[in-house]
Parts: C-alpha cells; structure tokens; sequence
C-alpha cells in the first residue's frame, strides 16, 4: 500500500514529537500516511519543504523558526492564519499551498475538553507579545470569553496584536485589551503563558494576586521549560497545566485538515503524558 507522506518542518526538529503523534494518529484512524522530520538550513526553508511537496508530499507541519515564512509562501490561508500571522500546517493543494494555523485551536481544544473549563463568559489573561501568543489569541477570541487582557514586557507589542484583533474580538463580544505587566486587573479564571520567560530563567512576570479562586494557569511549553510556571501556578494555589495537550490537539486539527478524520487526542495525550510527566 502506498502512503501518503508528512512531516514536520523545523530547526531544529530532531525533538519534534510531531512524528510520534501522527503515528498513533494513524494507527487509531487507518489513514495511510508516514510522518517525517524536515530539517531545514536556516535560509532553505522554501527549498526543502517545495523539494518535499515535488517528492509527493501531501503536506507539512511547521515549527520554529519557520512559521512566518511559511505564512508568505501560501497564497491560500485560513482566517486564523490570517489573524495569527503565521502558519503551523500546510496542504499542498494542485492550485497552490493552503496555510492554517491549528495552534489556537487546539489549545482551546485542550482548555476546554481535556482541562474542563469551558472559555464562554471567562476571564482571560495572555502574557507575551511574540509568536506564541499571536498564534492563539484569534481562535481564543473566538470561544468567547467575557474578556481577554494581553499583557507583556514591551506594551507596544501587545498593542499592535490587540489592533489586529479588534474587529474580530468585536464581532465576538470580547473585551480585549493590552496592557503592562504590573497592570493587568486581578480576578482572572484562566492564566495562559506565552512568554519565553522562563525559558531565560526568569521569574514568572505577573503577581499570583491577579489569578480568581480555583484558577486554571497555563503554559503553552511543556517538559522542562515550562517547570518553573508549573511549580509557581501550584504555589498560588492554581490549577496548573502545560503544553502538551495543546500540542496533541493541535496536532489532531492538522490531522484533521489533511484527511478529513477527526481522531481522538485523549488517548494519544495519555500516551506522550507517560513519557513527559
Ligand atoms: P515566541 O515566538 O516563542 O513567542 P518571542 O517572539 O521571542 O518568542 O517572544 C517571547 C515573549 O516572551 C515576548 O513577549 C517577550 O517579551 P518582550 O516582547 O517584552 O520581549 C517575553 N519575555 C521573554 N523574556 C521575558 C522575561 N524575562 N519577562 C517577561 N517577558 C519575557
């Protein structure tokens, strides 16, 4: 049987655990499909993955540097995509690539099935300004919260992604606005990290006063990287989460898109949570 070939494009990507979650995506599904890493040179990303698409690749996930080129080279993009500004999975479709972005979307996925808090009517807040936030923010948008603050270091960051978002957060009858880091307002229901923080060994740069009673606070890494956060959420009393269901859910959107069969991510989470703790 032929199948149908993916992959991962990145740099790096050897980590990538993108390949591990679509095999057992497919083993669940029968979809016929192998799943790759592309490694791509730092100024070869278009040559690598148009290399890949001539080969017969169907498809491509990007991560990291790479989800802004990525954005550039399809011609047909996803209104997430648009609002993110990036991409994250590519169909090479005959009448040219088809961009989306599935990131936001799974971690909704993530927050809502797999964490049980429905987004409707809560308070959120969203810290950092970079491409992990801006990759969320639309689809978190739309499962309508009550109100959406975006704080970060550089305000004038956050201010331009909550431009972008204007229209469409009015659409969705969402607060949404920027702010500073010691700024923020108090009582929010749900906490999601998009800063690379703790990544440069830095405390978590928000007050444990700003998190409601029972609250759930997120960070969109997982393993190591996001212990630190872990470890903070706990101690205020919070509901404490990582990335890693969002990384499956948005891997199973991708999936998804590609094949038209939506598969189960719980049991795929529960997998790569044995391996991860
Ligand atoms: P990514 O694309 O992964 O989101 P990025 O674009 O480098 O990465 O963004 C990193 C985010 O982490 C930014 O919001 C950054 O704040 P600035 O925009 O002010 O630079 C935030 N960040 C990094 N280190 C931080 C720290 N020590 N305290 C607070 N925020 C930090």
């Amino acid at each position: 049987m032929t199948r149908d070939r993916y992959a991962v494009a990145g740099n790096p990507v050897a980590h990538s655990r993108s390949p591990q979650i679509h095999a057992l995506y497919a083993a669940q599904t029968g979809e016929p499909i192998v799943y790759e890493r592309l490694l791509c040179p730092l100024d070869g990303f278009e040559a690598t993955v148009r290399a890949f698409a001539a080969a017969g690749g169907k498809g491509c996930n990007i991560t990291v540097p790479f989800k802004f080129e990525a954005f550039e080279l399809a011609p047909h993009r996803s209104e997430r995509a648009e609002l993110a500004g990036a991409v994250n999975t590519l169909r090479f479709n005959e009448e040219g690539w088809f961009g989306d972005n599935t990131d936001g979307a799974g971690l909704v996925r993530d927050i809502e099935r797999n964490a049980g808090l429905p987004l409707h009517g809560r308070r959120v807040l969203l810290l950092g300004a970079g491409g992990a936030s801006a990759g969320v923010l639309g689809s978190l948008i739309a499962a309508r919260p009550a109100q959406v603050v975006l704080a970060n270091r550089t305000v004038a960051k956050a201010d331009a992604i909550v431009q972008r978002h204007a229209q469409w957060a009015a659409e969705h009858g969402v607060a949404l606005s920027a702010s500073g880091l010691d700024a923020t307002g108090g009582g929010f229901e749900l906490l999601i990290n998009g800063t690379a923080a703790s990544l440069a060994g830095a405390a978590v740069p928000v007050p444990g006063g700003v998190l409601a009673p029972g609250a759930l606070a997120l960070d969109m890494m997982y393993g190591p990287a996001a212990a630190p956060f872990l470890a903070w959420a706990r101690s205020q009393g919070a509901l404490a989460r990582d990335g890693l269901g969002m990384l499956v859910e948005q891997a199973a959107e991708a999936f998804e898109i590609w094949r038209g069969v939506a598969p189960d991510a719980a049991p795929v989470l529960a997998a790569l949570r044995a391996e991860v703790g």
